[in-house]
């Protein structure tokens, strides 16, 4: 079976329709999402609606959680007061401008997904088993991993939340982060799609990084009343 994972959008539907175009000659047997659909770029409900479109099924992240529920707080960790300020401006911007049509999509996305083929266990969700909000970077021990893969009875776990992609396998478990689609954080600004192929004896891995029009994103932050701070973060994949 050979899927296709697109992480975290976050409101670049250039970037989504680039990933998307570069996945149909793949003829993937499926394309989800792992949910963060809005903030940071303008285009939440243009996301929702190619999604809905094209068929494309997806776990709920964080970011949809709180636009969806009109949380106060996006859920998100920040490195210092002044990204603090911009995210909250960010959160505010995107709860005030998604449609109700997309708040509900948002709401109906479940936590996780799981699937067996080959003879393995799948499990896609947004950050790690049943806590949507934690950061699983690969620099955490193997103990973090281990515990993760605890709370599932998955072979392979498929999420993102970092954006920042990579592929561990640890005691016959698969760990794969599938970057992010709309706001890379791993200093390469290109989208980035996971392509997995499951078969019997193997999962192969690949981390497809494509240039999508990445200017007109950054004017459309510019133009719009989102801190032109994250226009300058997606040029640096920061
Ligand atoms: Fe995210």
């Amino acid at each position: 079976m050979l899927i296709a994972i697109f992480g975290d959008i976050h409101g670049n539907i250039e970037a989504l329709k680039t990933a998307y175009d570069a996945v149909i000659p793949l003829k993937a047997d499926k394309i989800y999402h792992l949910g963060d659909l809005g903030g940071y770029a303008p285009f939440v409900n243009e996301v929702v609606d190619f999604l809905i479109e094209h068929k494309i099924e997806g776990v709920q992240g964080n970011y949809d959680f709180n636009v969806a529920n009109d949380s106060e707080h996006c859920g998100c960790k920040y490195e210092d007061p002044l990204q603090a300020e911009y995210a909250q401006k960010s959160f505010e911007w995107t709860k005030l401008h998604t449609s109700e049509k997309s708040k509900e999509y948002m709401r109906k996305l479940p936590a996780e997904i799981s699937f067996a083929t080959n003879g393995k266990k799948v499990q896609l969700f947004h950050a790690t088993p049943h806590k949507n909000n934690l950061y699983w970077y690969e620099e955490r021990p193997d103990k973090f991993f281990l515990e993760m893969a605890e709370k599932t009875d998955a072979d392979l776990m498929i999420y993102g939340h970092t954006h920042k992609p990579y592929r561990k396998d640890i005691q016959g478990k698969i760990f794969i982060n599938a970057g992010s689609v709309g706001k890379p954080k791993d200093g390469d600004p290109r989208t980035c799609v996971a392509i997995i192929n499951i078969m019997d004896k193997e999962i192969k891995t690949e981390f497809l990084r494509l240039t999508y029009d990445i200017e007109k994103v950054v004017q459309a932050i510019r133009e719009s009343e989102l801190p032109a701070y994250f226009a300058d973060k997606l040029k640096e994949a920061r």
